[in-house]
């Protein structure tokens, strides 16, 4: 609670609340306010000044305001305050990394600092959005059915998420967390060796300004060129199965212990075992389908959002995006299911993903809402990817010992995540298969 007094909500001038105007702070004696919030706040206080204003321009230029009393750290490649949002428009800015924590214990925000510019240049295009019809009955029944989903091995889950939950921590800005993706990159790195399979799948980490990778797998597709320019893509669609590889400790992220081996370590090694599977069974899509594990969830999306936002840039035909996070903890035994979020999602996949649960897993599912941008699902919904999100229960009945010392592999049911891998590999088959309407 130390710092929560310094976070400053960057808020429009309305007609209910006086408000300093923010034209008045941008220029002359004012430009400190931003830098000094306590001032701010007072300053909001003693406001008697209303001018009317139109409430995007305002946050526009309390934004522009941000950036251009921002320092950019070169060695860190990144600015020291941060813009959070914490709901569509809404705004709060850290000004330095103890803000963010304190933040981040509040939970609900995606650190946008990086991207700003970026999402508001989407909403000036006035493209069409992206509608993607996807099946409405299942194509490869008896193929994954008794070919492919019977050679996914809990024994491997096991391992896999022994050793991935044996760093101190996977926090993003650590040598652990560095240490443990390229762990996981040589673990996929072997799937597709042991395959011979380097020629049409492509395994990389991607890099940050901080520590810790992202990783990516890419099964080039047959109807692909096999090409990174996507100029040379015209007849490609990307299908994406995702989860985040870092985990954090809320108390004292740099310094405590953060095993997360249901935050994400589950939901990293399920996506990884579907993938061993396929490549295992000789899986040759006709879509591109990739895997992707995102660094710095845990900082507010931001693996995912460099990742996604390049994607977007380069024009990649993103056609679907499943993320998973949390994959291994069951609250009631006798009530076992899948929790499908239907917030910040894409409706008509989210229908897709329910028709695989029904078709290839052995368990229900219940609807829920997150409420607000709680993992990388919502990266791909900012830049206009549909994209889904399924978690291991309902929101509240989620495992209760995320983000400390206490998410350990004893307290999970492999049992649980062997049927998310199972959703996993039918999904990827399904669309890998599947023919996209242009
Ligand atoms: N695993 C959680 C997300 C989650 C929480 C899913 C509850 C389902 C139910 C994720 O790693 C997380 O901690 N997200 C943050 C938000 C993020 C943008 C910093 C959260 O929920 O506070
Ligand atoms: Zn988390």
């Amino acid at each position: 609670m130390k710092y929560l007094q310094y976070i400053v909500p960057l808020v429009a001038a309305t007609e209910a609340v006086p408000l300093l105007s923010p034209l008045d702070w941008l220029s002359g004696s004012e430009s400190k306010l931003l830098q000094n919030p306590l001032n701010y706040i007072n300053g909001l206080k003693d406001a008697s000044v209303n001018k009317a204003q139109d409430n995007e321009l305002t946050k526009a230029e309390m934004v522009k305001k941000f950036f251009a009393t921002n320092e950019f750290d070169p060695n860190t490649k990144s600015y020291k305050s941060r813009l959070l949002e914490t709901s569509e428009g809404e705004y709060v800015i850290a000004q330095d990394d103890d803000q963010v924590d304190e933040q981040r214990r509040q939970g609900k925000f995606m650190d946008i600092t990086d991207h700003y510019d970026f999402y508001e240049q989407l909403k000036q295009q006035t493209v069409e959005p992206i509608v993607v019809d996807y099946p409405t009955n299942v194509s490869h029944y008896d193929t994954i059915t008794h070919k492919l989903l019977p050679t996914l091995e809990k024994a491997n889950l096991v391992e896999h998420l022994s050793n991935f939950s044996s760093y101190h921590t996977r926090y993003y800005k650590s040598d652990t967390g560095l240490e443990s993706s390229l762990w996981l990159f040589n673990q996929i790195l072997d799937v597709v060796k042991s395959a011979g399979r380097e020629e049409d799948i492509e395994v990389f980490p991607f890099d940050h300004p901080w520590a810790q990778k992202s990783v990516i797998a890419r099964i080039h597709g047959k109807n692909s060129k096999g090409s990174t320019d996507s100029s040379e893509k015209k007849d490609e669609s990307v299908v994406v199965i995702s989860a985040h590889l870092d985990s954090t400790n809320l108390i004292l992220p740099s310094i405590l212990a953060a095993p997360g081996a249901d935050d994400n370590g589950s939901g990293s090694v399920t996506i990884l075992e579907a993938f061993r599977a396929l490549i295992a069974g000789g899986f040759e899509p006709l879509n591109t389908v990739e895997f992707h594990w995102y660094s710095a969830e845990e900082g507010g999306l931001l693996g995912s959002q460099a990742v996604l936002t390049e994607y977007k840039a380069r024009k990649v035909p993103v056609k679907a995006q499943l993320q998973q996070d949390m994959t291994g903890y069951v609250k009631d035994p006798a009530n076992e299911r899948f929790g499908v979020i239907t917030d910040f999602v894409d409706a008509r996949l989210t229908n897709f993903v329910e028709l695989i649960i029904k078709e290839y897993t052995q368990l229900p599912y219940i609807e829920d809402v997150c409420g607000y941008a709680c993992s990388d699902h919502a990266s791909g919904t900012k830049v206009g990817y549909p994209s889904a999100f399924v978690i291991e229960d309902k929101f509240s009945d989620i495992n209760p010992f995320v983000h400390t010392i206490k998410d350990t592999m004893d307290r999970l049911s492999f049992d649980h995540m062997l049927q998310h891998a199972k959703l996993t590999l039918a999904f990827a088959y399904e669309l890998g298969h599947y023919s996209f309407a242009e």
